[in-house]
This record gives structure tokens, C-alpha cells and sequence, in this order.
């Protein structure tokens, strides 16, 4: 800090480091993953679970607890957009406040999908100007997406993730057992995220979901080459935001099919996935791709074949142009101005554009329309 008159310049960097690891078998009373962070000052953890989850698993959570000699209190919320609310934000909070914890060192614990981390990371961003939090995924979207990075946030307003902060968490511990129990429209909408991963930056994890990913599916990635593509997705996904914790850089890889998709989730009644709504919007922007010549016709093929393969649903029925032009303005405004939107050129590369036109977003809808009308005529 410099001394003047008549002001005072203040710099100070923002820095994070924290951990993701494995830790199989979670609630084993002898895995220390969940007792030992802050075990050395404290023994009370707030602990918020997912309401499905706690249903398969409440005796083992309560055990876990117990027989680490640890006092938790455990509190459900339940899973599914609609719950990503201020009033389930609140519900946290004023539980966490009648269990007071140490600020520092007994850090609250979010078990769940990318609703239930998202929710407590915001919590714990906010409590007391902010407490440490630990994240366990139960969902593919929360082992790949989302607890994995330091967004938090809740719906307000009638907007997605209208409130939030970044918040980094003291610690991930990955589980893959809890996918056993996921639906397979769940396992389908974290999928969406990975080929948004393979098409933007790396060639070779869609090449493996070309190879292995119906089985992965099938399997719940259980399977050896399941564990593999966890593997590739998470480091993809850190590899990309690692430099960027802090989205200094408005211009994001992994923003790939999150410019039309924000409008798609907010439609009044519409009940889509985070991921199906990002694989609409992929099968619009690469339709603008390949028109504007950054993918070619066997690619565009390639992708389309995948998408089929998979099994993924490309369901766009009540979706207009208009809805998906007010999205990308409203996207624009969120990186302040430019539209900054990423359209893969090639597969596994990709370029930001700035440019996009109403009429373009129009021949996308007309030529997904396209591309499902033939798809469905070839399945007849
Ligand atoms: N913070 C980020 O960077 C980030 C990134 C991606 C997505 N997200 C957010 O994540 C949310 C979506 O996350 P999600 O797809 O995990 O949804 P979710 O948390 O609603 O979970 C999906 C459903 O699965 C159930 N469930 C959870 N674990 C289960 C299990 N092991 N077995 C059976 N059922 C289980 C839940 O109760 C819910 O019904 C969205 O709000 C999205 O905006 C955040």
C-alpha cells in the first residue's frame, strides 16, 4: 500500500488450492475422508444430504458419524432444480445457525448432485462472510461439473444461479458408487457435459465415448473404462477452468452449449435438465459451425451419430428462435457486452465468436428440426 492525500490504492490477489480426491467406500467407519479435515479442533459437522440419497443411505451416514465419535447434525434437502431456491438456501441457513460450528475448523459437509453443492457451497460462501465446505457428487453432473469447480449459487428471481459466488470448497472426495443408484435420464444429462468437453477440447475423450461410452452408460461407470472417462472429463474440465478459477477471462471453452441452453432451462413449466438443455444448445451451435464452415459434413455426421448412439434425447419441441435469441442477449450481458460465444471448430478445438446473427439462429432451429425429422423417418 502506497501513502497519498486523497486516496489509497489496496491490491491483494485472490489465490485457491484445494483437493479432489477418491475416497471408495466413503461411509466406511475406517475411511477418514469426511472425519479428518478439522479433526485435530472440532468434532460437530453440519452435514446437508440429498433427500434420495439419504434415503438409500441414511443408516451408513448416521454410523459413519457415530463411530467416529463425531456430533452431526444432518439435514435433507431435496434434489431437482425447482429446490435450488432462496428458500431452501434460508432452510440451510437457519439450521446451521441453531448448530453453531466452529467457523474454521469444523467444515460443513454437502453430500448430493449439483443441486445440493450448489446450494450449501453458497451457504458456506455467505455464512459468517464464509466457512470452509466439502463436497460429495452422488451425481455424474456433480463428479464431472459441478462440485468439482468454485461456482455456488441459487435460482432467484425466475433466473438460474441469479445469486452465487465463487467459493472455492476445502475439499471434493469422489465416490463413484453412489452412480449405481442414478436413473439413467440422470447418467444420460452428465454425458451431455462430457461431449461438450470432447467437442470443444479433447478429441480423444470423444473418440472413447464413440468407443466405450454405451457401455459406460449400461455399466453406470462402474467399469474400468467408465473410471477412465470420469478420469478424462475431470481433468479436462480442471485443465480448462484451473487458470480461469476466477472467470477473469469472460471467453470460456466450457461455456460450449451454455449460451442458448440458459433460456432453454427457464422455460415456465419446461422440465429439462442442465445437461439436455446443453446438448440443444451444442446441436445449435454446431449447426452454426458447420455453416460457417469450422465443421465439416462427416463431422457434423460424427457428432449426430454419437449423440443417436448415446441414446441422448434432442427434444426441442416449443423451442423458437426468439426464446434463443433473448438467451444469447442475456448471456451477452453476463460477459459483459460480447457475445463470447465457443463453437467447436473441428472436433476438439474451438473458436470464440462474437456475431451471431438472428437469421442464423433461426436456420439452426430449422435445420435441428432437420436433423430429427430424418433421424426419427430412419428409426421408422
Ligand atoms: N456449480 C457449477 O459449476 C455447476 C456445474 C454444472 C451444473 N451445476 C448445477 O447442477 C445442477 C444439476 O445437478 P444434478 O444434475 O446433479 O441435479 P440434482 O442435484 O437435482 O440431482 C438430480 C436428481 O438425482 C437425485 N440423486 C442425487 N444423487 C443420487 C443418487 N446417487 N442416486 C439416485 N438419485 C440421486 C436427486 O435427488 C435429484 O432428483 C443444476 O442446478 C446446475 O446449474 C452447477
Amino acid at each position: 500500500m502506497t501513502e497519498q492525500t486523497a486516496s489509497w490504492r489496496v491490491n491483494f490477489r485472490q489465490t485457491a488450492s484445494y483437493q479432489i480426491r477418491k475416497a471408495p467406500d466413503i461411509f466406511h467407519p475406517n475411511n477418514r475422508a469426511l472425519s479428518s479435515p478439522g479433526r485435530k479442533f472440532g468434532d460437530r459437522r453440519f452435514v446437508v444430504v440429498d433427500q434420495t440419497v439419504f434415503n438409500t443411505h441414511s443408516d451408513e451416514i448416521r454410523t459413519y458419524f457415530t463411530s467416529n465419535g463425531m456430533d452431526a447434525k444432518i439435514v435433507t434437502i431435496p434434489g431437482g432444480e425447482e429446490n435450488k431456491s432462496v428458500d431452501n438456501y434460508l432452510t440451510i441457513l437457519y439450521e446451521l445457525d441453531n448448530f453453531p460450528i466452529h467457523r474454521r475448523d469444523e467444515p460443513i459437509i454437502a453430500i448430493g448432485g449439483g443441486v445440493v453443492t450448489d446450494l450449501v457451497g453458497f451457504a458456506a460462501s455467505s455464512y459468517r462472510r464464509g466457512i470452509p465446505h466439502i463436497n460429495v457428487p452422488t451425481t455424474l453432473m456433480g463428479y464431472i461439473d459441478a462440485s468439482i469447480g468454485i461456482k455456488t449459487g441459487v435460482n432467484f428471481n425466475f433466473q438460474k444461479n441469479r445469486l452465487g459466488a465463487f467459493s472455492p470448497p476445502l475439499q471434493v472426495f469422489l465416490d463413484r458408487a453412489f452412480l449405481k443408484t442414478l436413473p439413467r435420464r440422470h447418467i444420460l444429462n452428465g454425458v451431455c457435459e462430457m461431449i461438450k468437453l470432447g467437442l470443444i477440447k479433447d478429441r480423444g475423450l470423444f473418440n472413447l465415448l464413440e468407443h466405450s461410452g454405451e457401455a459406460c452408460i449400461h455399466s453406470k461407470f462402474q467399469d474400468e473404462t467408465g473410471e477412465k472417462i470420469l478420469d478424462r472429463s475431470i481433468y479436462g474440465m480442471l485443465d480448462e477452468i484451473q487458470p480461469n478459477l476466477f472467470e477473469e477471462n469472460l471467453a470460456r471453452k466450457v461455456d460450449f452449449g451454455h449460451t442458448f441452453s440458459y433460456g432453454l432451462e427457464t422455460i415456465p413449466d419446461g422440465d429439462l435438465l442442465h445437461g439436455e438443455a446443453v446438448l440443444l444448445d451444442i446441436a445449435f451451435s454446431i449447426s452454426i459451425a458447420h455453416k460457417r464452415g469450422l465443421l465439416t459434413g462427416a463431422e457434423i455426421e460424427r457428432i449426430l451419430h454419437l449423440i443417436d448412439q448415446l441414446g441422448l434425447p434432442l427434444d426441442h419441441r416449443g423451442i423458437d428462435a426468439r426464446r434463443l435469441w433473448k438467451s444469447l442477449e442475456e448471456r451477452t450481458y453476463h460477459r459483459n457486452g460480447l457475445q463470447r460465444v465457443p463453437l467447436p471448430a473441428g472436433i476438439g478445438e474451438c473458436i470464440f465468436v462474437n456475431d451471431i446473427a438472428k437469421d442464423e439462429i433461426q436456420a439452426a432451429v430449422n435445420q435441428l428440426e432437420e436433423w430429427t425429422v430424418v433421424k426419427h423417418a430412419e428409426i421408422r
